[in-house]
Formats: C-alpha cells, sequence, structure tokens
C-alpha cells in the first residue's frame, strides 16, 4: 500500500500523546498516523508502554499530555461510547460476560438501542467460523472459540478501526494460526484500520504493513517491517 501520491488523511492520529502515572511517563510523548486500511504493529520490550498506548487510543485512559484525532476529529469531541464503537478492542484475554454467546455479541449493538436478529447473529458468527455457536455457554469455550467470539462482539459494532493487544498471545500453537488467519482476512475485507500489538516479531512482519518500535514508552522507529525489524 503506498500514501506516496495520494497522501490520504489519517483514520488515527496521535500527536505527543503522554500519560504520566505518579510523575513517570508511561507513555512519552507518541506521534503517530494510521491511513485508512492499514496495519500497525507495535512491537518492544515487555513494560515498553504499548498496552498504555492502546488504552489511550481508545480512551480507556486519558492523557497527561497530547491528543487523538480520529478521522481528523479530536477524539474528546465523540462520546466516549460512540468512540468505542468506531474503534474495537480486541485484548489478549477477552472478557466475555457470564452467559450464552448471543447475550456477548448483542451487547454493543443494545447500548445504542439497536437490536440483532438471530440471523445478524448467525451471520457474525459464520463470519468467525463459529457457525451455531449463539446458545454456547461462554464458559465452555477453548481459548481460541472466545478469542473469535470477541472478535464477532467487535464486528457487531460496525468499527472503523481495531486496537489489538496481544490477540494471539494466550493460545496454543493451532489456535493462534487460526485466529492471526482470521483476523488477517477480516482486517482486509472489511477495510479496517488496525495498531496491532505484538511481541512476536514474525507475526509483526507477517500482519504489520508498518512496524512501530516502542521502548520505555518512546516510539523508537516506525517504517517498512525489514526495515524496523532487521535494524
Ligand atoms: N495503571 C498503571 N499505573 C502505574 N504504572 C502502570 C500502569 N499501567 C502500566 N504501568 C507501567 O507502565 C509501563 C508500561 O506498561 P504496559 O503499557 O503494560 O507495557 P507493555 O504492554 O509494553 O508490556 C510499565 O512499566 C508498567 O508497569
Ligand atoms: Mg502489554
Amino acid at each position: 500500500m503506498t500514501h506516496l501520491n495520494d497522501a490520504p488523511s489519517p483514520r488515527l492520529e496521535a500527536r505527543n500523546l503522554t500519560r504520566k502515572v505518579d510523575g513517570k511517563p508511561i507513555v512519552d510523548r507518541v506521534s503517530i498516523k494510521v491511513f485508512p486500511a492499514e496495519v500497525l504493529a507495535v512491537v518492544g520490550p515487555s513494560g515498553a508502554g504499548k498496552s498504555s498506548l492502546l488504552r489511550l487510543i481508545n480512551r480507556l485512559d486519558e492523557p497527561t499530555d497530547g491528543v487523538v484525532f480520529l478521522d481528523g476529529r479530536d477524539y474528546r469531541e465523540l462520546p466516549p461510547r460512540e468512540l468505542r464503537r468506531k474503534v474495537g478492542m480486541i485484548m489478549q484475554m477477552p472478557y466475555l460476560f457470564p452467559g450464552a454467546v448471543a447475550e456477548n455479541i448483542r451487547f454493543g449493538p443494545r447500548q445504542r438501542g439497536e437490536d440483532l436478529s438471530d440471523d445478524e447473529i448467525e451471520r457474525l458468527l459464520a463470519r468467525v467460523n463459529l457457525p451455531g455457536f449463539s446458545h454456547r455457554d461462554v464458559s465452555r469455550l477453548s481459548g481460541g472459540e472466545a478469542q473469535r467470539v470477541a472478535i464477532a462482539r467487535a464486528l457487531a459494532n460496525n468499527p472503523e478501526a481495531l486496537l489489538l493487544d496481544e490477540p494471539t498471545s494466550a493460545l496454543d500453537e493451532e489456535a493462534k494460526a487460526a485466529v492471526e488467519a482470521l483476523l488477517a482476512e477480516i482486517i482486509r475485507e472489511e477495510g479496517l484500520t488496525c495498531v496491532w500489538v505484538t511481541h512476536d516479531l514474525a507475526q509483526a512482519a507477517r500482519m504489520g504493513d508498518r512496524v512501530a518500535l516502542m521502548e520505555a514508552g518512546r516510539l523508537l522507529r516506525v517504517g517498512a517491517p525489514e526495515e524496523v525489524l532487521n535494524a
């Protein structure tokens, strides 16, 4: 994907984003642009501030300085619920509410007064390769199945962007490969703009159109995967 000729405006932009806790910056003046349908992979050692950066982008935490723009709009102008509809989050360990799979998927749309039909639920479940899982109890799902329900739940909101925090790290090898392939397909088909945090450099190379390297809260490098990962 090239941005050289048409210079599109970024879907997501962090400008000088900073969060200090007890005076210590855990995210330190991070500026990044993520373009429509682009996947920015974020790598870096444990404690580098990768998860903290995602929490700031989704406004689960407040920055002490800097700002995020979504489609050029200061994200503080958006009601948080609207922001979280547009920008979905997939965590390492999905938090599913106790109960049936379908109830988890209905949750987001219901918050805005939209009731998904059984057909819509089934279509979302088919999309994540879980046909017929609607009435399953979430406590009986495997790790890979639970993560796919979390993906379906995010898709139910029709997001523009997804933030993924080590989405395959808690899975065994087989589930990891399946979830990665599924996410790759959905991201491409839906044209989702993504910030994908991973400690797995091979995954960053496979998934990232560009890669950003963080260390001690700072963004050290951002560029083509081969440039950043081989440096
Ligand atoms: N709520 C918090 N309060 C204080 N320190 C925190 C908090 N969250 C994260 N940190 C610290 O911020 C740093 C970055 O953490 P984190 O964003 O989880 O890193 P990563 O995801 O790259 O492993 C770590 O030193 C961590 O201990
Ligand atoms: Mg983390």
